[in-house]
């Protein structure tokens, strides 16, 4: 069973696709250019290119697949690049998504990013997949350990 994972170059991303692979997980990998493949594959990860705004890529990409790991980058368009995801896993078939939020996500975050993952945390509990939903701290950038109260 394949995990196809968005985000793959990503702060969080990064540190969890060689878990997975250690644990005989088999993975692909969503970048957005190719020079971003080449790392990902010598971990043994499978790699395809797409990128949110591009829906007939997104299909490509989640084609054949049962879960996702849905990871959007901390950005203004971050709920609608989340929203085309969606919207793929829909039309592929996906059968369940874990998704990274973000701590205090909701209408009243204390952050834009809190208040877009807020809205992309509704829309994904509304879709009819079955899902998961983490919403961690800030990950230390020296130990990658929520370290903070
Ligand atoms: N880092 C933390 O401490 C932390 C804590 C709590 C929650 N979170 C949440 O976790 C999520 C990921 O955070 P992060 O720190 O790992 O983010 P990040 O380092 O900024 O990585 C973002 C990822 O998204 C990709 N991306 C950007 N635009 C894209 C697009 N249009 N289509 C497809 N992929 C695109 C990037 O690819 P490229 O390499 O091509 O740019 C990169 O792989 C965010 O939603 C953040 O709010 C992070």
């Amino acid at each position: 069973m394949t995990i196809l994972i968005t985000g793959a170059t990503g702060k969080i991303v990064q540190h969890l696709i060689p878990s997975l692979l250690e644990q005989g997980q088999s993975v692909r990998a969503m970048v957005r250019s190719p020079d971003k493949e080449v790392a990902l594959g010598k971990q043994g990860a499978g790699t395809v290119i797409a990128s949110f705004e591009d829906p007939g890529a997104l299909d490509k990409a989640f084609a054949s697949v049962e879960t996702l790991l849905l990871v959007t980058p901390p950005h203004k368009h971050a709920t609608g690049w989340a929203s085309a995801g969606l919207a793929a896993a829909k039309r592929a078939g996906i059968k369940r998504i874990v998704r990274i939020s973000a701590l205090l996500a909701g209408p009243d975050g204390p952050s834009d990013n809190n208040r877009l993952h807020g809205r992309t945390d509704d829309e994904l509990r509304a879709c009819g997949i079955a899902s998961v939903i983490l919403r961690p701290h800030f990950l230390c950038r020296t130990c990658w350990r929520t370290c903070l109260p």
